[in-house]
């Protein structure tokens, strides 16, 4: 392609690319998000609807995604343009790209916002304050930071300043290296709620709610929003992947990395549900609280058990690591096409995109109490802007991405990337006719959820 592939330097090996794409993966959507969306939506039937997602229209996209990028080997911007002048397509495709890195922009600027209410709670876990604390102190204690605008606006402005100095690094030395002890031992601790959930009185009545499917709760909205969640969580559809995989040597198998690792992101989740649904209702709590539900409920399990203070500082530490790995991935795509692009040193290019982000995350600190009652359609700044990204651009994104791999790029390129011999067939197939016509069609039967 162009002299811009020198400017990019490749992960050391298929390793380092599996840890950096379940970085990006793995993260709040995984242990935050995807819990309350479940409680919201009804439990089982959107588990199952978000699982159906997954595979049948996730993991083609993103083997989609990953294999435009390895071949593009630049930002996304630049890797579609460059792809659809070799396809002799309308370069119009590089708006792919803007879509990507503004939804990634977008992203991160609430994703901050969370991230910093776990930093908080390493330090509320380790102070012992959540010692055999109850279900009604424990969401007093959360309110309080939800009413807080001071408190979050400081936590929100750390975790962006460390996110951007560690952007500001380059691509693999610290993120390879906070990735490779993260991921094990988030999967521990979560095998350790798992064991306390298993013995906590609402242990079968949270498995029947995560497990077994109420028909009756599907809808367009919940469709919808389980499909956004796959998006999100695999982190695809803004070129986060994209630029993942440009940096991908030529010989690894992107199908097996990426099948891997969506494993990963879904196990992740699961048994992130599977801690806290239990402990909900044990305590008769709600499962439908929203974005506060694992902020109430774990620090009640941690309160019980033995060293607990301890391991939910722990455990709040490893949630903000998996969010670092994720945001990292969030604005990599921006920071990519301002210094590649505009010629800008990568340190300006981060402290630019940092600042505004930074900014409109202020939006998401304040919907939580001033502008709570500003609402568009329903929606505060917050639940906006997660709707928006989530729900529209992402799915948006993964269209794109499905039909220029599947129609516009040349079949013998993809084949060639892909090296998956009689698999092939499925994959194509999968990203001509299944992954862009279900994603529209749940984004049209949607529409007046809108
Ligand atoms: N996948 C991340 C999570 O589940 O928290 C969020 C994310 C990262 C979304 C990277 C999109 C992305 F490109």
């Amino acid at each position: 392609m162009t002299d811009q592939r020198s400017l990019h330097n490749q992960w050391s090996s298929r390793l380092a690319f599996i840890l950096a794409a379940s970085g990006s993966a793995i993260g709040l959507g995984n242990i935050w998000k995807f819990p309350y969306l479940a409680g919201e939506n009804g439990g089982g039937a959107f588990v199952l609807v978000y699982l159906l997602c997954v595979a049948a229209v996730g993991v083609p996209i993103m083997i989609a995604e990953t294999m435009l990028g390895r071949r593009g080997r630049q930002n996304p911007i630049n890797t579609m343009l460059s792809l659809a002048q070799e396809a002799k397509a309308n370069p119009a495709w590089h708006y792919t790209g803007w879509l990507g890195v503004i939804s990634g922009f977008l992203i991160l600027s609430y994703y901050s916002v969370i991230a910093g209410w776990s930093m908080l709670y390493i330090f509320k876990m380790n102070s012992g304050l959540m010692h055999h604390i109850s279900p009604e102190s424990a969401s007093r204690i959360f309110e309080e930071l939800k009413y807080s605008p001071e408190i979050q606006f400081i936590w929100h402005t750390i975790f962006m300043a460390a996110t951007m100095f560690i952007v500001s690094r380059g691509v693999s030395g610290g993120l390879e290296r906070a990735t490779r002890f993260m991921m094990p031992g988030l999967f521990v601790m979560l095998i350790l709620l798992d064991g306390y959930a298993l013995s906590s009185e609402g242990f079968s009545q949270g498995i029947s709610f995560l497990f077994k499917p109420d028909f009756s709760r599907i809808n367009g909205e919940s469709v919808l929003v389980a499909m956004g969640q796959a998006f999100f969580s695999l982190g695809l559809g803004m070129g986060a992947i994209m630029i993942y995989g440009s940096y991908l040597p030529d010989h690894v198998s992107i199908s097996k990395s990426t099948i891997f690792v969506a494993s990963a992101d879904t196990l992740v989740a699961l048994l992130a549900g599977v801690a806290i649904f239990p402990i909900v209702f044990a305590n008769h709590l709600e499962p439908t609280m929203g974005p506060g539900l694992i902020f109430q409920t774990l620090p009640i399990a941690f309160g019980q058990m033995p060293g607990g203070s301890t391991f939910g500082a722990l455990f709040f530490l490893l949630v903000f690591l998996a969010a670092i790995t994720s945001a990292i991935a969030l604005i990599e795509p921006a920071v990519a096409w301002l210094s590649e692009n505009r010629a800008m040193p990568r340190e300006t290019a981060c402290l630019w995109s940092g600042v505004a982000c930074w900014l409109s995350g202020l939006g998401t600190v304040f919907s939580f109490n001033v502008w709570s009652d500003v609402t568009w359609f329903g929606k505060n700044f917050f639940e906006l802007v997660d709707f928006l990204t989530a729900n529209i651009m992402l799915p948006v994104g993964g269209i794109l991405v499905a039909f220029f791999a599947g129609w516009i790029m040349r079949r013998e390129n993809s084949e060639e990337e892909l090296e998956m011999g009689s698999a092939y067939a499925y994959w194509r197939f999968a990203v001509r006719y299944v992954s862009p016509f279900a994603v529209a069609l749940v984004l049209l039967s949607a529409i007046d959820v809108i």
